[in-house]
């Protein structure tokens, strides 16, 4: 299937004009950096600082499913509340468009929710603006009564072995935004004539990838795989992708349904413990003490850990991908970010001690989860906002919303789309 092209939102003149009027005499400064209101005055600090009677002005960083599920929630239960989508892509959908197999289209139909939120006249995407460099985080907190950050996770896991740099050894996430036109990877150039790729980790986006190379090029040809990604697939003579896992079959993290429309595998082997690199085109596995499936040494079932024993096997191999996963970055010195962990520290979607700053997605959880989960939390963090909106927590008086943004790009000769 196609995928829509953006959403086109014309600027609404009028109302830019009146915001960046209103713009001039109402400042961010007003907003008490305390969120609860003070015991005992809760009736008047509503009275004071409710924005209930003016239009909301929301502003959303990221436009994957966690931007668009989080502004359908706050458009559909706040019926004046505007959400403006700020994103870095010059197309909105994130992983949805560029992370999710061309070979499952149906999961893309998403889109076409995302489509309708952003054909709301409440609703506009701005798309080729990144937040953190082009705009910061504070600089939309001023312009905005509240500002959710769904900017997912867009780097990757390192492994932290000797050999990750070697040529022929990729990040998973590179080479599925190769396949999938992600501009920063359209370089990418990954070496497809060897007959043999290894890939680490045994998650989902490993099944993705080891299926993508093993399916039959006229099978990706209906799909919207890039046109320079089906013609290295033609020229590929990978034949045999070996899935390395640190752990044993019954722990792996990949479900049943990724293997292919009829559970049948994609002609991978999943095997070992996850390996140390040697030279480029072999991964070195070091062994794992034998154990019952499942009744490994280092625990049982679930809890099963990999326990290094030293034995080392060379497995040869043109190609090796990693896939341990997705890794979310700091966006901006303002905001808190657990380095550790990965994520925005928060409580349900509100960001610790930064009043009107939200999360929501795989920045506010982590990298895993499936487009649904991102849902249900994005709705989650959507009902905080509203709360505390509700109970007079955001900031009064009106905000200029996009109209200051705009000029604040335009003084930095950016614009955005
Ligand atoms: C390879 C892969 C395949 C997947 N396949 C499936 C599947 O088949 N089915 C399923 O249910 N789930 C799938 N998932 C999971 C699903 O994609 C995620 O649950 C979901 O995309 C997370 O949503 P998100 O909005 O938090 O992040 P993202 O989808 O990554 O969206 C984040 C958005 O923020 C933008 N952004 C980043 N930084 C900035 C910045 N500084 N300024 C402005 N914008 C910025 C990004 O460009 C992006 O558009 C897959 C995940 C991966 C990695
Ligand atoms: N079709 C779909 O529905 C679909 C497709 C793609 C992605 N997704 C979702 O997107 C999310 C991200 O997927 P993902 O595959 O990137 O991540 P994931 O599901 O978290 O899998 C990561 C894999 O890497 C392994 N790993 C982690 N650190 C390792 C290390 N140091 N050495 C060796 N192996 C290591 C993990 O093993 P351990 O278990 O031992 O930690 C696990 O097997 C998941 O929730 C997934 O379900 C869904």
């Amino acid at each position: 299937m196609g995928i829509c092209s953006p959403p086109t939102l014309a600027p609404d003149n009028w109302r830019d004009r009146m915001a960046l009027r209103c713009w001039r005499w109402w400042h961010w400064s007003a907003w008490p950096r305390t969120r609860p209101p003070p015991s005992g005055s809760t009736q008047s600090f509503r009275q004071q600082f409710s924005t209930q009677e003016q239009t909301p002005q929301i502003c959303v960083v990221g436009s994957g499913p966690a931007g668009f599920y989080t502004a359908q929630h706050l458009l559909k239960h706040h019926s004046r509340a505007r959400v403006d989508i700020y994103e870095k892509q010059l197309v909105p959908f994130g992983l949805v468009r560029f992370g999710v197999a061309p070979d499952h289209p149906e999961v893309k139909n998403v889109i076409n929710t995302f489509t309708q939120t952003a054909r709301s006249d409440r609703c506009a995407f701005h798309g080729n603006v990144v937040v953190g460099r082009d705009v910061t985080v504070p600089e939309l907190q001023e312009a905005y009564h509240a500002v959710v950050l769904s900017y997912g996770a867009e780097d990757h896991r390192a492994l932290e072995i000797p050999g990750e740099e070697l040529p022929g050894v990729f990040s998973a996430r590179a080479f599925v935004g190769w396949y999938n036109g992600l501009p920063e990877n359209q370089e990418l150039a990954p070496d497809l004539s060897c007959d043999t790729a290894v890939i680490l980790g045994q998650g989902n986006v490993a099944l993705d990838v080891a299926r993508i190379l093993l399916t039959p090029p006229e099978h990706l040809e209906k799909t919207d795989i890039t046109e320079a990604a089906l013609g290295a697939l033609r020229q590929s003579r990978v034949k045999t992708v070996w899935i390395v896992g640190r752990r044993g079959p019954l722990q792996v993290a990949f479900t049943i349904k990724v293997l292919g429309p009829e559970g049948e595998g994609p002609g991978a082997r999943a095997d070992g413990p996850a390996p140390a690199l040697g030279r480029c085109g072999r991964a070195e596995l070091p062994g794992v003490e034998e154990g019952e499936p499942g009744r490994a040494p280092g625990g049982v079932g679930e809890a099963t850990r990999a326990v290094p024993t030293g034995d080392v096997e060379d497995l040869p191999c043109g190609l090796v991908l990693s896939s341990i996963g997705y890794k979310s970055r700091p966006i901006d010195p303002s905001v808190p970010f657990d380095l550790k962990l990965g994520v925005i520290p928060n409580t349900e979607g509100r960001v610790v001690d930064m009043p009107g700053l939200y999360c929501s997605g795989w920045v506010k959880r982590g990298p895993t989860g499936v487009i649904t989960t991102t849902m249900t939390d994005s709705f989650l963090t959507g009902q905080m906002l509203l709360q505390d909106l509700k109970a007079g927590l955001l900031p009064s008086g009106p905000r200029p919303g996009y109209a200051a943004i705009k000029a604040l790009l335009s003084s930095r000769g950016l614009g955005s789309l």
